[in-house]
């Protein structure tokens, strides 16, 4: 007999029946969720009635305006912004359509040269500075949807506080950077990285003698550090980020839609393709719920407590940021230590991936034959796009990147593996736009299922906390260093941080590969010595 697995012995027909009984389509966004390949029985579904009506409440909810985000006491209005019809009050309806139209007729200015750099007739390039939600969302879409040789402005991007990283992107632009034109993104308007970004970038122009704020935009929050600096320095436009939009889920914002309109995508594309993917994903119907079967699946697979990892395996290079945005929204969203009720729960989902056929010759060999920890999510894209050329009789590039997906999903099968098949027509704005509303409100609907706050980040905040600290550390002891070549340990006990000497000796080691300290002797932790600089 041959039995295709997933964790239910199966024969071939009793697979075909159940791919036929679950296959999920949603003409209306032109995509289909195959989910016959995970292991879920019939009672499933029937087990999980309640708790999914519930979720579909709390979705009903967050989307009329309630505090979704208790934690923070905010509203949760990322649906709001491509449907601005139905926020909760006019003046959040009036913010929205506002800025679309600002940011559409700022791009089109752009282009055309009445917006212009101080020294050079025209923008050709684009710099954006952000991190975490502020940088991979207009990274995935710049990169999925972009084509270098026909893209209106070239972008550029800053997400980090790498003095490399940031010197590589310097270079990259060069001499061009009187024709760039900057965004600083960042909800809060202080986050060290993306400020660091800006003061790298602000410190280049003036080396080229350029007035930084003549070619520089923000997008923040109003009244955010960032957002007075550029009205005291007169930039060139700022644009709203609202309290209600989380820094994970701003891509339909000014945060990834200014970036995308100066690339010159679509982005009433995108955002219809968001909204016709939410009108489809409020759906009470689960089986024709395509949010609503992953987030079932999430559950099922994972026993609602994160046990198996997310493998993410887009055939299709246009979505190789596809699989590091979804880490960021499903593991900043779900990994959390409380629950609502305040409880501790220790939740998330761990997720990784990059891009099929390429993984077949990286990890999926563990996946195949190792550890059974995970559950897969294949994309499929069904129209090739490129040049398919014909490589063997009858068979093109592209139906080789088809087969190896369907093949890859056989082989998973074969062993017991579990996977989901989601198909799109082709990759476009409006596609990008329904990926991105789909996954956001899978996120949404599973943090109901387990019962968590998906829309605040203490762990993102604990971090910056920690950074803040170990600075002022560092601080101390560029103040104490002296001539007398001293232990972290002596150094620690001098400047009252006894229990810190680990710390210590890394900072010091640092200062001293940057020729801030002087390393007097070397031999480990314990016995290397460090002075001031002579
Ligand atoms: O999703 C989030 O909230 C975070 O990842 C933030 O986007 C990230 O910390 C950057 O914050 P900000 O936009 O305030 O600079």
């Amino acid at each position: 007999m041959n039995r295709a697995q997933g964790g239910i012995s199966m024969t071939k027909a009793d697979l075909w029946n159940r791919f036929q009984e679950y296959l999920c389509i949603c003409e209306s966004i032109e995509l289909s969720l195959d989910i016959s390949r995970m292991s879920f029985d019939d009672a499933f579904f029937k087990s999980m009635a309640s708790p999914m009506a519930a979720a579909f409440k709390d979705m009903s909810a967050l989307e009329k305006g309630a505090m979704a985000n208790p934690d923070e006491k905010r509203m949760v209005g990322h649906y709001w912004l491509r449907a601005p019809n139905i926020a909760p009050d006019v003046a959040i309806k009036t913010a929205i359509e506002q800025t679309v139209g600002r940011i559409k007729a700022f791009a089109a200015d752009v282009h055309s040269g009445k917006i212009k750099p101080e020294k050079s007739p025209r923008f050709t390039r684009v710099l954006s500075i952000g991190i975490g939600g502020s940088a991979l969302g207009p990274m995935f879409v710049s990169d999925a949807l972009g084509n270098p040789s026909s893209d209106k402005l070239q972008i550029h991007f800053i997400d980090n506080t790498d003095p490399d990283g940031c010197a590589r992107i310097l270079q990259t632009i060069g001499s061009e950077l009187s024709q760039t034109l900057t965004l600083v993104i960042s909800k809060s308007g202080s986050t060290p990285e993306s400020r660091n970004g800006m003061l790298l970038a602000a410190a280049a122009y003036k080396a080229a003698g350029l007035e930084f704020a003549r070619h520089a935009v923000a997008i923040t929050g109003d009244g955010s550090h960032l957002d007075r600096q550029a009205q005291e320095e007169r930039w060139l436009s700022r644009f709203p980020m609202w309290d209600w939009v989380g820094g994970r889920t701003s891509e339909l914002s000014a945060v990834g839609l200014l970036p995308a309109a100066l690339q010159g995508i679509d982005i009433d594309a995108m955002l219809a393709g968001a909204a016709a993917c939410d009108e489809v994903t409020r759906r009470t119907d689960v089986l024709a719920n395509p949010a609503a079967l992953l987030a079932l699946m999430w559950y099922h697979a994972t026993g609602g407590r994160g046990e198996k990892d997310m493998v993410m395996l887009p055939y299709k290079d246009r979505l190789l940021l596809f699989s590091r945005y979804l880490q960021q929204l499903v593991m900043e969203s779900l990994g959390k230590r409380i629950n609502l009720k305040g409880e501790r729960v220790d939740q998330g989902i761990a997720v990784y991936g990059n891009k099929g056929s390429t993984d077949q010759h990286a990890y999926v060999q563990q996946l195949r034959d190792g550890v059974n920890n995970f559950f897969v999510t294949f994309i499929r894209v069904l129209e090739d796009g490129g040049e398919s050329g014909t490589v063997e009789s009858n068979i093109t590039v592209g139906d080789y990147l088809h087969g190896f997906l369907l093949g890859t999903r056989e082989a998973l099968s074969g062993n017991d593996r579990q996977s989901m098949m989601l198909t799109v027509r082709r990759i476009d704005a409006r596609t990008i736009g329904v990926l991105i509303a789909l996954f956001e409100r899978t996120v949404g609907l599973y943090a109901s299922l387990i019962g968590i706050n998906a829309y605040h980040q203490p762990g993102v905040e604990a971090g910056k906390k920690a950074a803040t600290a170990v600075l002022a550390l560092q601080s101390k002891i560029l103040s104490s260093l002296s001539q007398q070549p001293q232990t972290a340990a002596q150094l620690a006990a001098t400047i009252g941080h006894k229990d810190d000497a680990e710390t210590l000796f890394s900072l010091l080691e640092h200062l001293a590969a940057n020729g801030r300290a002087k390393q007097a002797t070397d031999g480990g932790p314990a016995v290397s010595t460090f002075c001031a600089m002579g």
